[in-house]
């Protein structure tokens, strides 16, 4: 796939999808029932997308008095993130009738509500921004690496549709973070900073949390630790070595830094090298 190009007009949006095109009546249930993994993924994202109204809520505030920014997360951004929970949990009651959706999803809230505070947004709105950017390549390249590595057509064309909002949700927070840029003039450094900083939470906290209540509700004789989670995290290392999209997220990520060109060629290829290493050792 290639770099998503930023330089957006407003009125240029992502088409819409809506989960009455999902055609979750013909899912090849033998595909992908027997795949374990496959369900405590799935599960785990749809706990974390059905969350995001809290996530909303705390960014609304933050940006109130900027109306395009607030107009864009109530109508566009927070709808499409709800709805990319309530269809990955249809699909996962469709396929798992037996799990127990909502119990697993109240274990995640109560865990995970606490982490989730206002005062944890960055300093300043352009800085949020590049946090955003960062949170938006992340669910970018999950959503990119299941759609290239899923066994069942109905899922992969679900997953489609939402890496495609995960990357239009990016260029809008990165089209905020130049006209906040402007007026905040964050230097290179603190952008930096905000950088390695999310990465080194992304797809921690909230898919540790996750998991561990999916486990607790399909296996609850099991405990579920770190020890669990990083074998976990090896195992879809394993799916990320070959099918994760590298080149496109490192360019996601470099974006920000808005780096000289010939900077920008000569680091590319040392962070995808890099990144190969951190998301699949
Ligand atoms: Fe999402
Ligand atoms: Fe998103």
């Amino acid at each position: 796939m290639s770099t998503p190009d930023t330089r957006l007009p407003l009125a240029t949006q992502h088409a819409h999808w809506s989960i009455d095109q999902i055609a979750f009546d013909r899912i090849a249930h033998e595909r992908i029932v027997s795949e374990e993994t496959w369900l405590y993924v799935l599960a785990a994202a749809s706990f974390v997308e059905s969350l995001s109204d809290l996530y909303a809520r705390n960014l609304l505030e933050y940006m109130a008095n900027d109306p395009e920014a607030s107009r864009w997360l109530r109508e566009r951004w927070e709808p499409e993130e709800l709805q990319h929970g309530r269809a990955l949990r249809h699909y996962v009651e469709t396929v798992w009738p037996a799990f127990d959706w909502p119990a697993a999803f109240d274990g995640f809230c109560a865990d995970y509500r606490p982490h989730c505070k206002p005062e944890l947004l960055e300093p300043t709105r352009a800085l949020e921004m590049v946090a955003r950017c960062v949170i938006e390549t992340g669910t970018s390249g999950l959503y990119g690496l299941l759609h290239r590595i899923s066994p069942e057509p109905v899922l992969t064309t679900l997953v489609g549709h939402i890496r495609n909002d995960e990357v239009g949700h990016y260029k809008y927070f990165y089209h905020f973070f130049l006209r906040y840029r402007e007026a905040e003039r964050p230097s290179r450094w603190q952008v930096a900073r905000v950088l390695r900083h999310r990465l080194g939470g992304v797809g921690q906290e909230d898919a540790y949390l996750a998991l561990k209540n999916v486990v607790a509700v399909r296996n609850p004789d099991q405990t579920f630790n770190t020890q669990k989670f990083q074998r976990f995290q090896h195992m879809a290392g394993r799916w990320a070595r070959t099918d994760y999209p590298y080149d496109m997220t490192v360019k996601m990520l470099l974006k920000p830094l808005r780096l000289p060109g010939f900077i920008n060629h000569l680091a590319l290829p040392l962070l995808v090298y890099q990144a190969r290493r951190i998301v699949a050792p």
